[in-house]
């Protein structure tokens, strides 16, 4: 499995606090049988970070792995609040923030709260620098979890969605799985990634909702959102779709998510 959102740095924000806490995190996660990890630390006008030092934070960390034998490969890129400060702190061009600096994909995240309208004119920015916006963890907005109708507009706009494993284990203050179970069969789940901040809380793990997926939909579906389009975001090429349409088969499986 390869996890794209995980605050594995340390020191950079509120996930790993310590070099060990990294290193830490790092060896649960090689052990849940995930290969790279992308680290995300926050960009936001609370942590505005240099782009280089988490270039060299990253060198570091995967330099402390090898080094303690923890087979797994780092990759940097930044989870960025979706806020209007972004408009003056990077007014224009996007592509250091991207994952890899390659200028194909970049993690932003909305408010908790709200759906402000300048949720819409950053998408549009995004998109009109060549960029595909990939929204995290969108189950965490209390006006999207309403409004459901406006991951299918965000949808026709080209974003993709990844969802954290709260989401399908129902590890929010409302249930949500069977809300996600509802967005795969619409093909509105691109992927799915820990949003791991330490080895306690937010754990940097996906086995657990990749067998609960495995179980509802099969082993080709959790694939795809675990390991494949990860891949495929990871090396800059466009994600597959997915797209489960057959009420009968989901009437069977229905009974996995209590609903
Ligand atoms: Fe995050």
């Amino acid at each position: 499995m390869i996890d794209i959102h995980c605050h594995i740095l340390p020191g950079v924000d509120d996930g790993a606090k310590t070099m060990e806490e990294s290193l830490e995190m790092l060896l649960m996660a090689s052990n849940d049988g995930i290969t790279d990890v992308i680290a995300t630390p926050h960009f936001s006008s609370t942590y505005i970070q240099s782009v280089e030092k988490i270039r060299a934070n990253v060198k570091e960390l995967q330099y402390q792995a090898k080094n303690n034998n923890i087979n797994i490969n780092i990759h940097y890129g930044f989870e960025v609040r979706m806020c209007l400060e972004i408009f003056s702190i990077f007014p224009s061009d996007l592509t250091p923030l991207t994952i890899n600096g390659d200028g194909k994909y970049i993690l932003l995240e909305p408010p908790f709260l709200d759906y402000p309208l300048f949720i819409d004119d950053i998408i549009d920015r995004v998109i009109s620098e060549h960029i595909i916006p990939i929204v995290v963890h969108p189950l965490r907005n209390t006006r999207i979890i309403s409004n459901l109708s406006i991951l299918d507009k965000l949808k026709t706009k080209g974003v993709v969605f990844q969802f954290d494993k709260n989401a399908i284990m129902d590890g929010y203050q409302i249930k949500t799985s069977k809300i996600f179970l509802s967005l795969l069969k619409k093909g509105l789940v691109d992927l799915v990634a820990s949003d791991g901040h330490s080895c306690d809380l937010r754990k940097p793990t996906l086995s657990n909702p990749y067998n609960r997926v495995l179980k509802a939909v099969g082993e080709d579906a959790a694939n795809l959102l675990f390991t494949e389009n990860p891949r495929r975001i990871l090396k800059g090429e466009i994600t597959d779709e997915l797209h489960l349409i057959s009420n009968t088969f989901f009437d069977k499986v229905k009974h996995i998510f209590n609903f």
